[in-house]
């Protein structure tokens, strides 16, 4: 069970191995035929009056189609409502109501591929079973706009820094690389040199540097050349947080976090944890540790976050306060993106809101089109030059 903006969706392998997502609303009065998060099951009946869907959504049987429906019920017409396309990149499946939709390779784009390609980068990994949720009363956008922030880190993370949760030499670099793909997607954050690179790898070689462990395999993973091949030049160095647009999170935690609107004043996270299947023990223990104490429903950091996207959310609500512009300008026109031979243009800096423009200006277009084609013809192409 999953969610396509407010409509829930069935994703369900049928015998012939197809991925079907189906709405998850009975054809007779809408009552929901799935109630699991997830499982294996032959067919959907419905709890209500017991309509009966097969695992590709047809309506297999109907109580009383002779008796009450005069055998006039031509199931054919009834099936529960389908996605119009559904298309997988390196084993993530997306789907979408829209058959103008573009195809998902051009959708995703570099940026939104590459995003995908840091998690299947670091292995063959394994999706743990359960989905760690938790709500928010803030705006959706707020949470994919804190992906991009690093200027809150030291000051939001403050106590967790203090009391050696985290580290600041790991929460608030300096340096930062910052990725812009078409139709919104981005990826900002760390932008590592390729000695610090080397020097990650370094330490790994010898062990790895203690609770940071995790960290330098991560970082010596990208020395290998198959790894360099498959993230390209600049996608390498890349140690941001990608969001793929809109609201796909793909966290350095071995998370996705998809960030569902409940309505404009709430934010349902929905957390999908993984683990590195050939990873030492120890190291899967870190990875479960950090998904467990970091981000999600116990979060450390996510309830730092929480309370001031939340109070975000409600300082900016009111009539009064909804009028003021609030201030997007750090680094506004102070930075270049510099184009690479790969096709992967960057911008490489400081701490900047250059992500959260980008966000919320695709997030403008998306709403100002009309349609999928009209959303084709009109958006904004990445930026180039001084941005
Ligand atoms: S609502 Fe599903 S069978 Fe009536
Ligand atoms: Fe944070």
């Amino acid at each position: 069970m999953n969610y396509i903006g407010e409509d829930e969706v069935i994703v369900v392998r049928d015998r012939k191995n197809t991925i079907n997502v189906l709405v998850n609303s009975c054809s007779h009065r809408g009552n929901t035929v799935c109630r699991a998060e997830l499982g294996t099951t032959n067919s959907f009946l419905c709890s209500y009056h017991g309509w009966n869907f097969n695992l590709d959504g047809t309506l297999l049987a109907a109580p009383g189609e002779e008796a009450f429906y005069r055998g006039e019920l031509n199931k054919s017409d009834w099936g529960l409502m389908r996605a119009a396309k559904v298309e997988s990149y390196r084993g993530f499946v997306f789907a979408t109501m829209d058959a103008n939709a573009p195809a998902l390779a051009d959708y995703l784009g570099w940026v939104g591929r590459l995003g995908i390609d840091f998690i299947a980068s670091r292995g063959e990994v394994e999706f743990l079973d359960g989905v760690h949720k938790n709500r928010i009363k803030c705006n959706w956008k707020i949470a994919v706009d804190n992906l991009y922030d690093w200027y809150h880190v030291k000051v939001s993370h403050g106590t967790a820094m203090r009391v050696g949760f985290v580290s600041e030499e790991a929460m608030a670099p300096m340096s930062q690389m910052v990725l812009l793909g078409e139709y919104g997607h981005g990826i900002g954050g760390p932008g590592i040199s390729e000695a610090e690179l080397a020097a990650f790898d370094a330490r790994m070689a010898n062990g790895g540097d203690g609770d940071a462990q995790w960290f330098d395999l991560f970082a010596s993973r990208r020395v290998d050349p198959k790894v360099r091949a498959e993230l390209g030049p600049v996608g390498t160095r890349s140690f941001g947080h990608p969001n793929i647009f809109p609201n796909l999170w793909v966290s350095i935690t071995q998370q996705v976090c998809l960030r569902i609107p409940r309505g404009p004043f709430e934010t349902e996270l929905w957390w999908f944890n993984y683990l590195i299947k050939d990873a030492p023990e120890s190291q899967r223990r870190q990875a479960i540790f950090a998904q467990n104490h970091v981000f999600g429903p116990a979060g450390l950091l996510e309830q730092d976050d929480g309370e001031n996207w939340s109070h975000s959310t409600r300082g900016a609500r009111g009539p009064i306060g909804r009028m003021r512009p609030l201030n997007l300008s750090m680094g506004r026109g102070r930075d270049q993106v510099s184009a690479d031979p790969s096709g992967q243009s960057r911008i490489e800096t400081v701490v900047n809101e250059h992500g959260q423009r980008w966000t919320y200006q695709s997030w403008q277009e998306w709403m100002l089109a009309d349609s999928w084609q009209e959303l084709i013809a009109s958006h904004s192409q990445p930026p180039t030059g001084v941005v």
